[in-house]
């Protein structure tokens, strides 16, 4: 069976005002009534496929997590504590580490982002299988999406020669790109956004992170040994994990080893990481507005206005985000939005 590991400890200040230092993105509402990270579970939830889930997250997240999957009746294996953010490299390199004790070295480990919006059909299973079969093979599979605009803030896939599962060889893998590479790749073609969904052997996984990532690799395994185990929860020794470079896997590994492969699947994929990703995905009314919660739009087009706490009325504006919470509310162009992660940063600033 799979062994999902769902990496739920970063940040996503985009979505302010929704998204909170305390209950970042993949633990909030944010189109639908689930959060992402309980779509997350429910992807990954068939117990043929699939075993019991294991989360890895920061020691701040830990009732969160364990509340979230009690509401959507979801099992899991075990929730691997970071007493201080260190990435995701030392994420995987911790979680990989204390699961070969228990699965083995052969054991597959599915890699999952939990704050992103998946439609997981017919499209995800399949990709899901031929991913099993590359895997069990001896690559490391990242889940390729084909790209709509020369985004910056995602890793690009360059697609090489087809391996004999139906997946391909990655030729290479650039992460967050700089706007002129990132058009130069969309126009050369053959090029996927990677979903920041992975698979693989646990032993190919590891003996790549000692390679290219010696100092995470030594950390996390160090933070394991010493762990506090109680109950569910594998609290990771903080001195040791301390001592991990900050790096996210993609430039630790993605980026190095010759052992990628790649599976590029139709399922519909959104990173939903900023208000105008949210606005694209919802559901429009007849003027292209999401109206999503307690709020009202008249004479308004092509907006974004969602309320979870007072009532909102937006009249006479275009292309703006409207997005109130308990107690902050935001006003902005829709084109901007990708700027709202600088607009906290003042604010915490001017605190
Ligand atoms: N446990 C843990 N610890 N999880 C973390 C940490 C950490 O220190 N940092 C981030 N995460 C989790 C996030 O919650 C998210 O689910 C996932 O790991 C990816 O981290 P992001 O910080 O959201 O990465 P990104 O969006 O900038 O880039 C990644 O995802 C893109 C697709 O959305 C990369 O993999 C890109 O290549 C990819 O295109
Ligand atoms: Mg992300």
């Amino acid at each position: 069976k799979i062994i999902p590991v769902i990496m739920a400890g970063g940040k996503g200040t985009r979505l302010w005002p929704l998204s909170r230092s305390s209950a970042p993105k993949q633990f909030i509402q944010v189109v639908d009534e689930k959060t992402l990270f309980q779509e997350t579970l429910e992807r990954i939830a068939d117990a043929a496929i699939y075993e019991a889930p294991v989360i890895i997250t920061n020691q701040d997240f830990r009732f969160t997590v364990a509340e979230q999957a009690r509401e959507v009746g979801v099992d899991l294996s075990a929730i691997i504590l970071e007493p201080v953010a260190r990435n995701t490299a030392a994420a995987i390199a911790a979680a990989a580490i204390h699961l070969k004790q228990t699965f083995g070295e052969e054991a597959i480990l599915l890699l999952l982002a939990s704050d992103h919006e998946i439609d997981a059909g017919r499209d995800w299973s399949d990709a899901v299988a031929t991913a099993h079969e590359t895997a069990t093979s001896g690559k490391i599979v990242t889940f390729g999406v084909k790209p709509t605009e020369p985004a910056t803030g995602y890793g690009y896939i360059e697609q090489g020669d087809v391996l004999p599962s139906g997946a391909h060889k990655v030729k290479r893998f650039v992460e967050k790109p700089q706007l002129a590479a990132a058009e130069e790749m969309l126009a050369a073609g053959a090029f996927f956004w990677n979903s920041g969904i992975f698979m693989s052997r646990v032993d190919l996984l590891l003996s790549e992170l000692e390679a290219f990532a010696p100092e995470v690799h030594e950390a996390a395994a160090a933070a394991v040994a010493a762990a506090a185990v109680d109950l569910d929860f594998v609290r990771l020794d903080e001195e040791s994990f301390q001592a991990s470079p900050d790096i996210s896997i993609d430039y630790a590994v993605m980026e190095k080893t010759k052992n990628a492969a790649v599976v590029t699947s139709a399922f519909a994929w959104s990173d939903l990481g900023s208000w105008d990703a949210v606005w694209k995905l919802g559901d429009k009314d007849a003027d292209g507005n999401v109206v999503i919660g307690h709020a009202t739009v008249m004479n308004t087009e092509n907006s974004l206005v969602l309320s979870r706490a007072s009532h909102v009325a937006v009249q006479g504006l275009k292309d703006v985000a409207v997005v109130a919470s308990e107690d902050a509310v935001y006003v902005g162009r829709l084109d901007e939005a990708q700027q709202v992660g600088t607009l906290v940063k003042a604010l915490a600033l001017s605190k």
